[in-house]
């Protein structure tokens, strides 16, 4: 890597002074395609484990810069010297482990390529606000390698065994509609209105109270990983644990009062 290329940062990251509460972060390599090089994903992992820890950020909304992809994958001219030894030494890809741990909700806005890495990313996301022309897919088979930062496990509970097997041992895509259709996708609007739509959602997470929707988000994402008995009991003692809440308080004593709720995040 060059001085220079070290220098220029791979992410803008943006607070919206239009959208209180909420941070836009930019993947910022539109000549390649947004991939999604070690510094890129060093950049994007220190970036949202900051903003994790800053009580003012309620929901952040990651994007890919140009009008062509999120992120077209992990980046291919980066990767392809590489050997089992430097990539185990290296450990790059357990910052995909510290952004799963992120405990404020990431919505993507996915507009065109999200492939490989890219739609992994997308896939690491809480929810994922898509462009019509929006393509989703995990081609690395087409590179005599497999996904390695989630897809084959992220796919697959999104799609279902048949149509993530399809994809991956093809490296077919699927586009907008379809993965609105399977769930993979919370949304799909019109190309110009991917952002605003994702920053609108990001809004409304952002106006509730932040106790509360971490505790959620934790327990949505358990439904992934425990028994249902398991992720029931998990769910209990987050749903009695929130009563000790400031927040609980406010919001039901607004309910009985018939007026809008402050929440203080305590
Ligand atoms: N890595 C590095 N560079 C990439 C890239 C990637 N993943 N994807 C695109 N680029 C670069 C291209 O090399 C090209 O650069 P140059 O202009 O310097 O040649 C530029 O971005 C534009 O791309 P194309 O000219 O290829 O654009 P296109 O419209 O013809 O095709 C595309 C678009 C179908 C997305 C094609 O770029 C493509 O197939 N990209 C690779 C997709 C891929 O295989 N992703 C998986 C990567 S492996 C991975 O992600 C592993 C993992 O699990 C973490």
């Amino acid at each position: 890597m060059t001085p220079d290329s070290a220098a220029k940062p791979r992410i803008k990251v943006e607070p919206q002074s239009a959208h209180p509460g909420v941070v836009l972060v930019t993947l910022d390599r539109p000549e390649v395609l947004n991939a999604l090089d070690y510094q890129t994903m060093g950049e994007l992992t220190d970036a949202l484990e900051s903003l994790d820890t800053d009580e003012s950020v309620r929901c952040i909304v990651i994007t890919g810069a140009g009008d062509r992809a999120f992120a077209a994958g992990a980046d291919i001219k980066e990767m392809a010297p590489a050997t089992p030894v430097m990539l185990s030494v290296a450990n790059n890809f357990a910052r995909w482990e510290r952004i799963r741990r992120v405990r404020v909700p990431l919505v993507a806005a996915v507009r065109g390529f999200a492939l490989g890495g890219g739609c992994e990313l997308a896939m690491a996301c809480d929810m994922v606000v898509a462009s019509d022309d929006a393509q989703f897919g995990q081609p690395e088979i087409k590179l005599g390698i497999m996904p390695g930062a989630g897809g084959t496990q992220r796919l697959t509970r999104a799609l279902g065994k048949a149509k993530a097997m399809e994809l991956i041992l093809t490296g077919r895509n699927i586009g907008a509609a379809e993965a609105l259709e399977r769930g993979l996708v919370s949304q799909v609007v019109a190309r110009e209105e991917t952002l605003n739509a994702a920053l609108a959602l990001a809004d409304e997470v952002a106006a509730m109270p932040p106790l509360a929707v971490r505790a959620a988000k934790e327990s949505v994402n358990r439904a992934y990983e425990l028994s249902l008995e398991a992720g029931l009991e998990f769910e209990r003692r987050n749903f009695f644990m929130l009563f000790a809440s400031d927040d609980q308080k406010e919001g039901m004593a607004a309910f009985v009062d018939k007026r809008k709720p402050t929440w203080k995040g305590r």
